[in-house]
């Protein structure tokens, strides 16, 4: 596998773009809403690898979609994550105070404005999807936002973060943390790729490839993620570390232990490139991109 991209430059340039983005969509308003809209720009804003943006354009490239409207559907994907992340450090979740190296939106602001922030993220990337700038196809724009719905409700990401919450309590074995992982996360990143077809235009037949590497690129995130829990420090990954141990939360890194679980991770990421055969040096990014993920140190 001889893939010669550099992604720091590609991802300094969308996090620019995603940044842009929401400083178009999100000016702070003059009236009581105010701080609302300031706790959305503090999460949305300056941070965060922009993993699934990336994947979303490099997804759109291979079809050749248009860049401008990718990035519609790529910020759409980021409020999408972002709120779960808001959400996810909320008291009642994983309780946590520091976010992409920030406090969080509940310390930095309060409870009730992090769930707000959080709703209206949500809400936010069904406009943008549904929006006429995104694709000029009702048919379209329609499938995009039936698919990130399914990806971010009870059958993706928000059935997974249940799942998580449950394997504090119960003994959860590999097939079943599997399953909790595909959801929490891999839903998500299996919509960015997903993406690029669907603005491509590309028939369901022809998205078996796509589908695979996002299944096996979303495990290894997500392996990596658990990873980073055990052994990253928190200043580089920008969050707290050693949570999942002490929660005792069933993971990959849990059950398998360090050296088995990364093994596991790049047995995946090899096979989520070996989904990518049927393409060229089209798919270079994608390429690159499986590297990162479990090279990556925050
Ligand atoms: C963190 O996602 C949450 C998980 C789904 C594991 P990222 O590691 O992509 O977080 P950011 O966007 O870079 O902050
Ligand atoms: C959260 O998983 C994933 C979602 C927000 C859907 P984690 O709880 O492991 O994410 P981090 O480690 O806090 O980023
Ligand atoms: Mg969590
Ligand atoms: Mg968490
Ligand atoms: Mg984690």
């Amino acid at each position: 596998m001889t893939v010669s991209i550099a992604l720091k430059p590609v991802l300094e340039r969308i996090s620019a773009e995603i940044d842009r983005q929401f400083d178009l969509l999100l000016e702070t308003p003059a009236d009581p809403r105010r701080r609302l809209y300031e706790a959305m720009r503090h999460a949305t804003i300056g941070g965060g690898k922009r993993l699934r943006p990336l994947l979303v354009c490099a997804s759109c490239d291979l079809f050749n979609v248009d860049h401008d409207a990718a990035l519609r559907v790529a910020t759409a994907i980021e409020c999408i994550h972002v709120y779960s992340l808001i959400h996810d450090d909320l008291p009642c979740m994983d309780d946590d105070d520091l976010r992409r190296g920030k406090p969080t939106v509940h310390k930095a602001f309060d409870e009730a404005i992090a769930v707000l922030a959080g709703d209206s993220l949500h809400a936010l990337a069904f406009e943008v999807l549904a929006d006429e700038a995104t694709h000029s196809d009702p048919f379209v724009r329609v499938e995009l936002c039936v698919e990130l719905a399914r990806a971010s409700g009870p059958a993706g990401m928000a059935g997974g973060q249940m799942m998580d919450l449950a394997a504090e309590q119960e003994r959860f074995d590999l097939p079943t943390v599997t399953r909790l992982q595909a959801l929490k996360t891999g839903a998500l990143i299996g919509f960015c790729l997903e993406a690029g077809a669907i603005m491509g235009r590309v028939p369901p037949e022809g998205r078996t490839p796509l589908r695979g590497y996002a299944r096996d690129l979303g495990l290894a995130f997500q392996i990596a993620d658990d990873l980073l829990d055990v052994e990253g420090d928190s200043n580089a990954v920008g969050k707290a570390t050693g949570k999942d141990a002490a929660a005792g939360k069933a993971t990959f890194v849990s059950l398998l232990g360090v050296d088995r679980a990364r093994r596991q991770a790049e047995m995946l990421i090899e096979q989520s490139v070996d989904h990518l055969q049927g393409f060229g040096a089209e798919a270079d990014l994608l390429r690159a991109i499986a590297r990162f993920v479990i090279e990556r140190d925050r």
